[in-house]
């Protein structure tokens, strides 16, 4: 079984297509990427107008590009998949409307896609993991502990309350004067920071639920920031540094609560998942790494070029969901909103 993989739900405009191997995993046979990154990095976060756009000017060529690398043609795949959402609405109606026409012109299946159970079937693609799993969902606009029961299965344990990780990072990289995106920019700079030098706060920490809170930590780093601007490199350094160890104390505790709530709500979780870009962090993952040793599960992250957003764990997805029937009509929509 072969299927095509379409994502541009922000700004990544990708084309993939992934085959199912003997195993019950997949076999990534192209993944095609066009970051759009330097169309925005000017304006400090994406421009959703502007990635609409850069999303209609890319589509074609990286589906041929994915078709011709993968050496299949439309004829040989046996469904067509795109993120339906959430996401950026032209973004969206980009990927979804060219899977509809190619689905309707090569009389394929279609399948619509949810990006975020994308990210959370992504260990699936590359490792052998079973369901249930605790699934830390961490990206630019997502921030989730799941429960993920299978296909189509899940509960939503703890989300954040305000900023999503990803975007906490690119909005600290920003005060700071780092590109975009900032995630690994502050990763790097926090390197060679000192981790105490900013007393910073640790948002939700203690409390029952695991839910995140992380706009009163970027005010109050940028409290700190101005009390010692104008900012030299090890300023810098320095409050990245404390920024990611606040962040790494806050997804430790959080996701402690999380698999708490997983063994009184769904039983024993075969792993702990860590998936989205922000998964790409060292300093948390081996935070994560730390606590599922200590609840005797092992932690599944995926390869890092699989971490982030990519046409791959969209084809993967569709590919679950068509092997179990659950296919598409004409009438799918693009839902800029859709939780898990
Ligand atoms: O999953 P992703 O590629 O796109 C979506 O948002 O769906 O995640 C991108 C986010 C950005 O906010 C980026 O700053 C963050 O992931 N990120 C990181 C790192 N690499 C990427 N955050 C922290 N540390 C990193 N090394
Ligand atoms: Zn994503």
């Amino acid at each position: 079984m072969r299927v095509l993989g379409i994502e541009t739900t922000c700004d990544e405009t990708a084309a993939a297509v992934v085959a199912s191997g003997d195993d019950g995993r997949g076999v990534i046979l192209s993944n095609e990427v066009f970051s759009q990154i330097a169309e925005h990095a000017g304006y400090g976060g994406v421009v959703p107008e502007i990635a609409a756009r850069a999303h209609v000017e890319a589509i074609d060529r990286l589906i041929a590009r994915a078709l011709r690398a993968a050496d299949v043609t439309l004829d040989q795949v046996d469904g067509i998949a795109a993120a339906a959402g959430p996401g950026l609405i032209g973004g969206l109606l980009v990927g979804l409307t060219t899977a509809k026409t190619l689905a309707l012109v090569a009389r394929k299946p279609l399948i619509a896609v949810n990006h975020l159970e994308a990210h959370a079937l992504t260990p699936r693609l590359t490792d052998e993991v079973a369901f249930p799993y605790l699934l830390l969902l961490a990206s630019g606009g997502h921030t989730q502990l799941v429960a993920v029961r299978g296909v189509g299965d899940h509960i939503r344990l703890g989300t954040t309350i305000d900023d999503a990780l990803g975007e906490a990072f690119d909005k600290v990289a920003k005060l700071l004067g780092l590109a975009y995106p900032g995630g690994p920019e502050v990763e790097r700079e926090a390197r060679r920071g000192d981790p105490e030098r900013f007393a910073l706060p640790r948002p939700m920490m203690g409390r029952p639920k695991p839910d995140f809170s992380l706009s009163g930590l970027k005010t109050a780093l940028r409290i700190e920031a101005e009390k010692v601007a104008p900012l030299t490199g090890t300023d810098i350094a320095d409050l990245c540094a404390g920024f990611q160890a606040a962040v790494v104390d806050v997804i430790e505790d959080r996701t402690r609560v999380a698999l708490r709530d997983f063994r009184e709500r769904v039983g024993r979780p075969t792993a702990l998942v860590a998936a989205g870009g922000v998964a790409a962090n060292g300093a948390i993952r081996d935070a994560l790494a730390r606590l599922a040793g200590e609840a005797g599960l092992r932690l599944v992250a995926p390869p890092l070029p699989l971490c982030g957003d990519n046409g791959a764990i969209i084809a993967w997805a569709g590919l679950e969901r068509l092997r179990l029937g659950l296919t598409d009509d004409m009438t799918a929509a693009a839902r800029p909103r859709w939780p898990l």
